[in-house]
């Protein structure tokens, strides 16, 4: 059996805890401004169940390796438990003076089963044990991430299935383009949040390594099984370079690079949702639980949450620019700056988590105004696109069509009409090739139920859309 040399938490068998855990070296107490200043356990203690799940799993390993004995290691998961116990009832007193999460844990360890606590951190450090929490962390949030992206993009498929006879126009440069379904527009957004969760599970493959073993960052003198450890926390393999282990941080900057690209859709959902819920549009209603009022103007319904979120992107992408201006300079390999990824990786975590789950409600109870919508492809000439393919069709170039069209178009505007309001003269004033049959596919409904091809518009590929959309969304 491989015994540890006593660690410096111990005098005999009576266990007496140092004020820090390696202040073996040091004569003089540190100062107190150095420890308000370097101390990182208020934020990072939002990390204990991953810290605990590593440091079983740790021990399990230590064990299995004869490197701690059976009994050792039952009291040293036992104590862990009853500190995640503690952690979880609010009882667990966590001390400045121990830094960080690891320090917090080891040494409330050791005061509750003395001597053996002191044997965990054997064939470990806490460079290892950061990157592997942080990744346990990760894969746990990552997890509710994907599962609250799929409630927002089965919000989408609902409001697309309940509103499929309803036509909107869709807008470039904010100026009326082309008669749409509203089931195809919100399909549009099922579609940026599947990539985003392609994304995040993509990331994911990254940091679902197993980084615990490569201790400081040269290896260990143990006979430790890495292989194993990954095992049991169900990595599917391990890092291959310990000093590449301790000096990653690129998956936090994936991670968050990923959340930003996420972020910027929900930003550009939120503007379109203000947009669409103004007066000036009015073709969505949010209800009166998912907008707040004005202290002086009781007219107001204001479109807040969606506002915030747009707002919110900010300390998104702020947090990624914290990230990769923390590590741009940094040499091999640990360096204490690292600590100051957690913050700006936490925040990006609690604003993603909190903005898909007020939105996937939002979207649930908005309710579209198709009237408002009918309305607006009145103005606008937006059949004009039709107009001219119906002239491609008829043999003239698409550049010449384009052409007669908008000379049509500019009549019409002077004579104060739509262009399914023109007469049959009026259009062969513009070209010989207009015959009756163009009415048809000048109206609204005609030019979206002409728009067949894969991926366009028309009802049947729209249909087609939802029920591929449906089947994978089962599969999210
Ligand atoms: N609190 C530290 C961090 O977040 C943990 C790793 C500390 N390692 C060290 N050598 N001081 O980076």
């Amino acid at each position: 059996m491989l015994r540890v040399s006593e660690s410096d938490f111990l005098s005999g068998s009576r266990v007496d805890l140092p004020k820090k855990p390696w202040g073996g070296r040091f004569k003089k107490a540190t100062h107190e401004l150095v420890e308000r200043f370097t101390e990182s356990v208020s934020f990072d203690k939002r990390l204990f169940v991953d810290d605990i799940e590593g440091s079983i799993a740790h021990v399990k390993m230590l064990s299995k390796q004869g490197i701690v004995s059976s009994e050792e290691e039952q009291a040293i998961i036992d104590g862990l438990r009853d500190i995640r116990a503690e952690m979880e009832t609010g009882e667990f007193p966590f001390r400045t003076e121990y830094e960080d999460i690891h320090l917090n844990i080891e040494a409330r360890l050791i005061e509750k089963i003395g001597e053996a606590g002191g044997r965990l951190h054997t064939a470990r450090s806490r460079n290892d044990q950061i990157a592997l929490d942080e990744r346990l962390y990760l894969r746990r949030e990552t997890r509710e991430i994907n599962s609250l992206i799929k409630s927002l993009a089965g919000a989408f498929l609902t409001q697309a299935e309940d509103n499929v006879g309803v036509m909107v126009p869709f807008y470039t440069h904010l100026q009326r383009a082309q008669p749409v379904l509203l089931s195809h527009y919100l399909l549009a957004y099922f579609e940026m949040l599947r990539r985003d969760r392609e994304r995040y599970m993509d990331c994911m493959k990254r940091f679902n390594v197993l980084p615990l073993g490569v201790c400081a960052g040269a290896g260990t003198t143990f006979p430790i099984d890495r292989h194993y450890a990954a095992e049991l926390l169900g990595f599917p393999t391990v890092t291959r370079n310990s000093i590449d282990t301790v000096s990653d941080r690129d998956f936090v900057i994936e991670f968050i690079a990923t959340s930003a690209i996420h972020y910027m859709h929900l930003s550009r959902l939120a503007e379109e949702l203000v947009l669409w819920s103004s007066k000036e549009f009015d073709f969505v209603d949010l209800g009166d639980e998912f907008t707040t009022g004005s202290s002086i103007m009781p007219q107001k319904r204001n479109p807040d949450v969606a506002e915030l979120i747009r707002g919110k992107t900010a300390r998104v992408y702020g947090s990624l620019t914290a990230v990769l201006t923390l590590m741009k300079g940094l040499p091999f390999s640990y360096n204490r700056d690292m600590q100051e990824d957690k913050e700006p990786l936490f925040d990006t975590v609690d604003t993603v988590k909190s903005s898909l789950e007020v939105l996937a409600e939002m979207i649930k109870t908005a309710r579209f105004k198709p009237e408002s919508m009918e309305s607006a492809l009145t103005g606008g000439f937006s059949t004009a696109t039709d107009l001219a393919d119906y002239l491609a069709r008829k043999g003239m170039a698409f550049r010449k069509a384009h052409e007669v069209v908008g000379g049509v178009v500019s009549m019409a505007e002077e004579r104060g009409r739509e262009l399914h309001q023109l007469s049959i003269e009026e259009l062969r004033s513009h070209s010989e090739l207009f015959a009756q049959d163009v009415f048809e596919c000048i109206t609204v409904e005609g030019s979206i139920s002409s728009r067949t091809s894969y991926g366009g518009t028309a009802k049947q590929s729209v249909l087609k859309q939802l029920e591929e959309c449906s089947k994978e969304l089962e599969l999210w």
